[in-house]
């Protein structure tokens, strides 16, 4: 039923009409339209549109314009398309009806046909190359060049899209952005630009724009370039320069991991069409508002009508495309497009000059990149910490990413990378050109504008007047000095930037070191660089986290450093209990190796002081302690005490298990999770139990009854399950399962090797938790901090029974350095308290994230306690498998590590280091709660 009227006769001003649902047209409307109006008989196919209906039928268009937009503006649309095509470029031709009409009418809508142009559109089509961004720009100006002369009032129109008032639009829609944070950030960013933009709006050269020329809106000729041009539906008077900014923001979306192809675009529209000074001001703020007003107006869009499918799925993208034009700063991006645009090589390292500025071979080189020793213990976060360094007569590198930059908890990438060298010496020191130029003064610095760079210097005394100087002539003195070189003319280049555009960076301001008669440092290999070297050397199969991870080199607290400076959250590493890198470890640990390291056969006393001290920390009568190597040694030698103390070979665990992957601990292994043929492949001495949160508990325990006979020597079980992301297990669950096990004349092994030792806060056992003493506990990770560490609990008659099988030794297992290990670990947890801190801050943690779970439906389940805690994610119950894999690579950029486990690895396995901060896990939980916005929605 076709319905609506036609209303509009004034030029369409959005600001009046912000409801603007698609016209209501079916499929069997548009094939009526089709056949009645344009005597087509083929089958109709829609394709997206925000505002309008667009269906092609055979070779050919038909458009169904919003009844909002009026005669004038639909001949404005056909005009500018008529001159595109005139230009040389492929563009649709608007089609007479039966009545020869360009612009029927139909069912009370205004209809027109249009020829399709043949090509495919750039939507979808990944990362664009350096010429494909060029050649984007290129047909942007040629389009704005083409429309340039165009006179007509329907072009008058204020859409939504018509950046001229793209300030009021965010204002007018950002309402419907439902999530506070997004919504101010949008308003946010949006006001900056628009604050930015008003001296130089009257300024601007204005004329008839495409305004839409995007990869939905460009289709590509036989080279694979894009040569044809859609979609004249926001054709408008506006800015020329708008033209460029929507390319430029659409670029984005294709290119968040390298933003700055974006550049190619710049100067491909500016070789066409050159921009004046003050509309390449305005580009970068044009784009940050293009930006903000696709987030707002698909919002609105989506809030207007939940079917439209099309203006849904570009959310996530657009978002992504709005997060990098916001994190990329205007007057950066200024520089960058005076370098583009610039005449000076831009590549070429400096040459060494004839005069240096000032001689700096003798200078000590100053380390502050992430490995630096002189940032052990946390002193990188001092905030005087480079001021303290830079004593005596040092020089500091290039490029090199600064660890004293880095930001603990930061979202965002952190501007590391200094594109300069700071210099130190005790006395004054002059300071000479190291070539010929203008000198002036710019804020508190001097700067010489050569022939090939400019030169940027601060903290230079007793400078000449501004004017001409001569190569080796005087530039005053200096004790500390700032050094960096431009190649961006007349804009003050950034001091530090974000590692992530070191590349182009580099290029706009090259080592300036050679002017102080250094040799550059050849540059470090990049993360994947070594990662190809792992590959080559390293068994692929025990793999590593992320597709493209960071090469991480520092740990403190809870946080990695990589080596670009940049700090992550560590939520996923139950071992290192007592933190990354804390300095009574590394000091207990230095000093037993200068002692000495040996074996257990040996006689030393801290091997004595640990056993005991473990042995106290277990329930009564498990007295006697083995200690081995890793988790997978325990479990193993926990099956072979329990064969050999019942003789009998069978042994019983959970499906979905992990316990190791020795021999006999891959055996008791059965997660599909960890080896996809694990059920298929279990030996014969192992059978498998239903976990009771897979089935109900009754038929949990029926599946042990069934599985329990005369050949059984134990059931080996996590507490807590571990591996399915800290599944608690239900009350009573254990004690009747270890009473069936008992009563068969088995033993109970408690795998303790991730939940146990103190995680749960509650609890220093998980077996604590379910009221039962098991006869064996195998202990690791946490022990040891990550140090190879392990040990074995358990009476002294089972171990006795042991000795059937001979005696034990396991060369490192126990050893002096291993047991200082444990014992300054265990020192550790109970002077800093960090049982009560798992339980209170892993309770607030585990709040926030019940508290998440209530506004994100994909959040299925929050498991486990104290900070041992699995966010479960899922779609009507069923696993969220992909999702989750987005949401960590998400939470990686948003400077946090997590991970999926679990059969289905939808789980997010939540076990972070126990001295976890509130605020850290703050700041998770806001990280989480900001990723799941987008990815969840
Ligand atoms: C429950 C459980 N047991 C045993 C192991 C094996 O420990 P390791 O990696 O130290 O050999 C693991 C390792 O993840 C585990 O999670």
């Amino acid at each position: 039923m076709i319905e609506c009227r036609i209303i509009s006769a004034m030029p369409f001003d959005f600001r009046q009409h912000t409801a603007l649902p698609r016209p209501a047209i079916t499929l069997d409307d548009a094939h009526r339209i089709g056949r009645e109006r344009y005597g087509l008989s083929g089958a109709p196919l829609e394709l997206g549109s925000n505002q309008d209906r667009n269906f092609r039928i055979g070779d050919a268009v038909l458009k169904i314009a919003n009844s909002v937009f009026g005669e004038d503006e639909l001949r404005a649309q056909n005009a500018a398309a008529d001159a595109v095509a005139a230009a040389g470029l492929r563009a649709p031709v608007c089609l007479p009806d039966v009545d020869g009409a360009r612009i029927g009418a139909a069912g009370g809508h205004r209809v027109r046909l249009l020829s399709y142009v043949d090509g495919e559109p750039l939507t979808g089509s990944g990362p664009y190359s350096p010429e494909l961004a060029r050649a984007l720009g290129a047909l942007s100006a040629r389009v704005a060049l083409a429309l340039a002369d165009l006179e007509d009032p329907g072009a008058r129109q204020l859409t939504q899209w018509n950046l001229r008032i793209g300030g009021e639009v965010v204002g007018l829609l950002a309402g419907s952005i439902a999530e506070p944070w997004r919504r101010d950030r949008v308003l946010a960013i949006a006001a900056a630009a628009d604050a930015a933009l008003a001296p130089l709006r009257d300024r601007l050269r204005t004329q008839v724009i495409h305004g839409d020329i995007t990869d939905d809106n460009v289709v590509q000729g036989d080279a694979g370039l894009p040569d044809g041009v859609i979609d004249f539906g926001d054709v408008a008077e506006s800015w020329t320069v708008a033209e460029l900014a929507v390319t430029a923001a659409s670029v984005l979306h294709h290119n968040p991991d390298d933003p700055l192809v974006v550049l190619e675009t710049i100067a491909g529209f500016h070789e066409v069409l050159p921009l004046t000074s003050d509309e390449l001001d305005a580009l970068w703020p044009l784009v940050q508002l293009r930006a903000a007003v696709l987030i707002a107006s698909g919002e609105h869009q989506v809030a207007l009508e939940s079917d439209n499918a099309y203006a849904a799925e570009n959310r996530p993208q657009e978002w992504r495309s709005f997060v990098t034009a916001s994190e990329l700063d205007a007057a950066d991006l200024r520089a960058l497009i005076a370098w583009r645009l610039g005449a000076w090589p831009a590549a070429e390292p400096l040459g060494r000059p004839a005069h240096p500025l000032l001689d700096a071979r003798d200078a000590a080189r100053l380390d502050l990149s992430t490995t630096s020793p002189l940032l052990d213990g946390g002193a990188w976060l001092d905030s005087d910490i480079e001021d303290r360094l830079l004593t005596g007569r040092a020089v500091t590198t290039w490029a090199e990413p600064r660890l004293t930059r880095s930001v603990p908890l930061s979202p965002r990438e952190v501007a590391t990378l200094p594109l300069g060298v700071d210099l130190v010496t005790p006395e004054p020191t002059e300071v000479r050109a190291p070539a010929a130029g203008a000198l002036r003064a710019d804020g508190d610095a001097l700067v010489l504008v050569a022939d090939e760079y400019e030169l940027w210097l601060t903290g230079v005394e007793d400078a000449p007047a501004p004017g001409e100087v001569a190569a080796g002539d005087r530039l005053g003195t200096a004790s500390r000095l700032h050094v960096q070189v431009s190649r961006a003319p007349g804009i003050r280049p950034p001091a530090f930037v974000r590692p992530s555009l070191a590349d182009t960076w580099r290029r706009v301001c090259p080592d300036p070191s050679v002017l102080l008669g250094l040799e550059p440092l050849p540059a470090a290999p990049s993360p994947d660089a070594v990662l190809a070297s792992r590959d080559a050397s390293f068994a692929t199969v025990q793999e590593h986290y992320y597709a493209h991870p960071p090469r991480i080199e520092r740990g403190w607290r809870e946080h990695f450093v990589d080596t670009d400076g940049q700090t992550y959250l560590d939520m996923v590493n139950n071992v290192a209990t007592t933190g990354h890198a804390h300095p009574r470890l590394v000091a207990a640990v230095a000093r037993q190796w200068a002692l000495m390291n040996t074996n257990s056969r040996f006689h030393y006393g801290v091997v004595a002081e640990f056993s005991a001290r473990l042995a106290a920390l277990a329930p009564e009568g498990l007295d006697t302690v083995f200690l081995v190597n890793s988790g997978s040694e325990a479990v193993d030698l926990a099956l072979r005490l329990a064969t050999t103390a019942t003789a009998r070979p069978r042994v019983l665990t959970m499906r979905e298990a992990y316990h190791g992957w020795t021999i006999g601990s891959d055996a008791v292994s059965s997660s599909i999770g960890d080896n996809p043929r694990a059920l298929e492949t279990r030996p014969g001495w192992v059978g498998l139990i239903d976990p009771p949160y897979r089935v109900d508990p009754a038929a949990s325990l029926a599946s042990l009854d069934a599985a329990l006979g005369a050949d059984t020597a134990g059931f080996i079980a996590e507490a807590i399950f571990g591996n399915g992301g800290g599944v608690l297990l239900p009350d009573g669950y254990l004690s009747a399962a270890y009473a069936r096990v008992r009563a068969a004349g088995g033993l109970c092994i408690a795998d303790e090797v991730q939940v146990g030792y103190g995680r749960l806060g509650d609890w220093f056992w998980g077996f604590q938790q379910q009221g039962v003493v098991p006869d064996i506990i195998t202990i690791a990770k946490a022990m040891g901090n990550g140090h190879p560490l392990g040990a074995v609990i358990t009476t002294r008659a089972i171990a006795d029974a042991f000795a059937a099988e001979g005696s034990m030794f396991s060369s490192a297992g126990g050893s002096p350095v291993s047991c200082v290990v444990g014992m300054t670990v265990l020192d550790i947890m109970e002077d800093e308290g960090l049982v009560e801190n798992a339980r209170v801050v892993g309770g607030a943690l585990r709040e926030g994230l019940l508290s998440l779970a209530e506004r994100h439906p994909l959040i299925g389940a929050v498991h486990g306690r104290g900070l041992y805690l699995g966010v479960e994610l899922s779609r009507s119950g069923v696993p969220a498998t992909a999702e989750a894999h987005a949401v960590c690579d998400a939470l990686l950029r948003d400077g946090v590590i997590v991970q999926p486990t679990g059969d289905d690895k939808n789980v997010l396995k939540i076990k972070p280091p126990m001295l976890l901060a509130r605020e850290s896990a703050e700041f998770f939980v806001e990280a989480l709660g900001r990723v799941l916005d987008v990815v969840g929605a």
